[in-house]
């Protein structure tokens, strides 16, 4: 047998000479092992007489926990210092410089909707908004649109089911924005001097065309408001929009169900070799629809149109963009693509004004 007191010796000065926790692992498996000194010095205690078998067995049990003891502070304290050296090497350095930052850009919709809204807004138009959600009478009926016509049926409009299933009392998603004209006379007396940003949805899908798109509609109603009114203000609109001072603005008579006259509005272009230039040339090109409200309308709202007459009219906001920032498929709009939005996107305090520029 060994002598207790040197292995404790040894064994506690192993724990402390191991340098790292593989060496550390090596003691305790040497120690306290199978095989190890320890294990072995207690089977050897049969060997003894009973009087030196229990003093050993004791002595032997107080060293086995002695020696486990110290390991486990051994190991800690390896931990420890292993965390430390870690936080040491990883220390932020905070004096060095910023990493630029991507920035977001904001969405060319965004952007012509608020150009469209500084014009209009300028000329003394307020916001007016209605639900995306509409029901037959607001988006059709009151707006003079017959049963039997075309935008009616369900090859254009998103229609949702009414109770069970029926077609009475059926909802649409707006196909326009003009509903919110209805909704904005039912709302309060005469005068009315409203424009419309918002949302429209129809069952088309091209180029030109997206099941939701865009729409900004506008009211003039009072006394006094003539064709003249609608002409210039939308001539004026159009050349602030543009940014040219004399682009060809033309009327164009035509046929809308809610104004009587009707007329769609055309700017002039150039279209050489396939491609478009907005402003002097001989060409032209559609960008709003318009007329003076039909006066089934004002009645349909409970507004005398003995007293009372004017103007409205709507235009696509996609097409606006389109052509004003040359987008040439209007799908591109939805498809979130970064570097897309990057290259037709605007910086995020770029807003429009009149003075500071609406084209950039
Ligand atoms: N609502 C029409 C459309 O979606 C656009 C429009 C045309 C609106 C003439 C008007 C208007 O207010 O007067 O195609």
């Amino acid at each position: 047998m060994e002598s207790v007191d040197k292995l404790r010796e040894e064994l506690l000065a192993a724990v402390e000479a191991a340098g790292d926790l593989d060496a550390l692992e090596q003691v305790r498996v040497a120690a306290l092992g199978k095989k190890g000194r320890i294990t072995d010095q207690m089977k050897g205690l049969g060997a003894l007489d009973p009087d030196q078998r229990r003093a050993t067995g004791q002595a032997l049990n107080t060293l086995k926990d002695a020696v486990a003891e110290a390991l486990d502070a051994r190991k800690a304290a390896m931990e420890g210092a292993a965390l430390d050296a870690r936080l040491g090497e990883e220390r932020i350095d905070v004096t060095l410089p910023v990493r630029p930052e991507e920035t977001g850009r904001i969405h060319p919709i965004s952007q012509v909707i608020e150009e469209i809204v500084t014009v209009l807004g300028d000329m003394g138009f307020g916001i007016a908004e209605g639900p995306d959600v509409e029901d037959d009478w607001h988006n059709f009926t009151a707006l003079n649109i017959p049963a039997d016509h075309p935008a009616r049926q369900d090859h254009d409009t998103f229609y949702l089911p009414g109770p069970d299933g029926a077609d009475a009392g059926r909802l649409v998603l707006r196909t326009h924005t003009s509903p919110v004209q209805i909704r904005t006379m039912q709302a309060g007396p005469p005068p009315y001097r409203v424009i419309v940003p918002g949302r429209t949805y129809r069952c088309d899908y091209d180029a030109t065309h997206s099941p939701m798109f865009h729409q900004v509609e506008g009211l003039l109603v009072d006394e006094k408001t003539h064709m003249g009114h609608l002409k210039g203000c939308l001539e004026d609109f159009c050349r602030a929009f543009f940014g040219i001072d004399d682009l060809p603005v033309r009327f164009r008579p035509s046929y809308f169900p809610f104004t009587e006259p009707s007329a769609e509005v055309d700017i002039g272009c150039t279209r050489e070799g396939g491609e478009l230039k907005i402003g002097r040339g001989g060409d032209w090109l559609e960008v709003l629809g318009a007329g003076m409200v039909n006066p089934n309308v004002l009645r349909n709202c409970g507004v005398d149109p003995e007293k009372y007459q004017g103007f409205a009219f709507g235009m696509g906001v996609e097409r606006m963009a389109m052509l004003k920032y040359g987008v040439p498929d209007l799908r591109t709009f939805y498809e979130s693509d970064l570097r897309w939005l990057r290259h037709y996107g605007f910086a995020s305090l770029d807003m429009p004004t009149l003075t500071g520029g609406l084209n950039r």
